[in-house]
């Protein structure tokens, strides 16, 4: 735990780095050179951030550069260069955005907003609530009927072991057999070129990046917004949890009853998707058949919407207990146990404030007080310890990645 005088000092340190990556129109980039532009659940987190810090002007400001380029149907695109750099468009085949999204936690940040006594203007909250209904109304479900997602990079976390099957040669295959399982197109199968030994251990991030361009052209579009995927779609238990507990936050703000039903429809999908034999929720679709089940953190985001007992205590104790996900500077993203572990890796096992964030919630709604606020300490620690860097080992603060990066700041205000 930081003392006052180090809460505060740290508290303005946090302002000076989210002051130094302002932006026009009004945004704040997660990182001067690494991460340039608007990133969507980034600036989500950093209009709470600006909000805590008092500049109310600016947490509105974010949101609504986050929401500026919307789709004629609500879709949110998750990158938006507003600095004019072209250099991506032909990746995108898109004008100066990404042509994917990433989870709407602008509906969070709002009832937030709200909560805190922000006036938020009406024309966004009625943007988040079509960013919600893009996904909940027009995008494909996968068989179990959860919303599919067309590509790793819309969950957020890019790199997850989640993703390893749709990489990896493990046995478990790309495909399954069921009806809704979208496999790899033949034509582009990540396993003709697979280093055996990459293969092994599974993950060589240069095959990745080539696989994810091939992805954005398998995107099937309507009006220009990504619908579904001819090449990749998987239902992300982790993505879907944030879409519902999202549509659960705005739809409070705002009473909208048709929201909160199609919130309760998904969390209910949600709710088949828990195996007590794999102690996780399951993915469906293009990874199914294997890993779908490795155990991350961000399979555990679920218990934002769940309400039977026997899940929350079971996950409670995960995110509390040494030997699982809880480490002294904040929670793993991948369980110790995995073969995928890495302490520091980039969505391979290291502690993300935005990760501890939302558990810190999670624990607040389902009544763990203490272990909520004991995990925001242990991030603020890891935060501070790391000179705020993007992510860092839960074991040791060692930082990773981009710093300062602008959502490391959570943890302290
Ligand atoms: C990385 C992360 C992604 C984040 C972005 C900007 O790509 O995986 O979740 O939005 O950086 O911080």
């Amino acid at each position: 735990m930081l003392n006052p005088a180090d809460q505060h000092s740290t508290r303005e340190e946090v302002r000076r780095f989210m002051a130094d990556h302002w932006r026009e129109p009004g945004f704040t980039c997660p990182n001067a050179t690494t991460y340039p532009w608007l990133w969507l659940w980034d600036s989500c987190f950093h209009a709470i951030v600006w909000a805590r810090l008092g500049e109310r002007d600016r947490a509105i400001s974010e949101l609504r550069s986050a929401l500026s380029r919307q789709g004629p149907n609500g879709f949110v695109a998750h990158l938006v260069y507003f600095d004019g750099f072209d250099g991506h468009d032909s990746f995108w085949g898109a004008d100066r955005t990404s042509s994917i999204t990433q989870p709407p936690i602008y509906g969070h940040s709002i009832a937030e907003l709200v909560r805190m006594g922000v006036d938020v203007p009406d024309e966004l909250v009625e943007s988040a609530t079509r960013g919600l209904q893009f996904l909940l109304e027009r995008r494909v479900r996968t068989g179990s009927g959860l919303i599919g997602i067309v590509h790793p990079w819309e969950s957020g976390c890019d790199n997850s072991p989640r993703w390893d099957d749709l990489f990896v040669d493990n046995d478990h295959g790309t495909a399954t057999e069921e009806p809704y399982a979208r496999g790899i197109d033949s034509a582009v199968d990540p396993l003709e070129s697979v280093d055996a030994a990459k293969a092994v251990d599974g993950f060589d991030p240069q095959r990745w990046y080539r696989r994810k361009g091939e992805m954005v052209e398998s995107i099937i579009r309507d009006e220009g917004e990504p619908v579904d995927s001819k090449g990749f779609l998987v239902g992300s238990v982790a993505f879907n949890a944030l879409v519902a507990f999202c549509a659960f936050e705005l739809a409070e703000v705002t009473a909208d009853s048709e929201l909160k039903k199609q919130a309760q429809e998904v969390a209910a999908v949600l709710a088949t998707r828990w195996s007590g034999d794999y102690r996780t929720w399951t993915d469906d679709g293009a990874t199914a058949a294997g890993s779908a089940r490795v155990r991350t953190l961000e399979a555990l985001l679920p218990v934002l919407v769940e309400g039977r007992p026997h899940v929350v205590d079971e996950v409670a104790a995960q995110l509390t207990e040494a030997g699982e996900f809880a480490g002294r500077y904040g929670l793993r993203q991948v369980h110790p146990c995995e073969p995928s572990f890495d302490p520091l890796g980039y969505w391979r096992g290291a502690s993300w404030p935005q990760l501890n964030y939302l558990f810190g919630v999670a624990l607040d709604r389902t009544g763990h007080h203490e272990h909520a606020s004991l995990l925001r300490s242990a991030s603020s620690l890891g935060a501070a310890r790391s000179c705020f860097s993007e992510y860092w080992d839960a074991d040791s603060a060692v930082g990773g990645g981009a710093g300062p990066q602008s959502w490391s700041g959570l943890p302290m205000v």
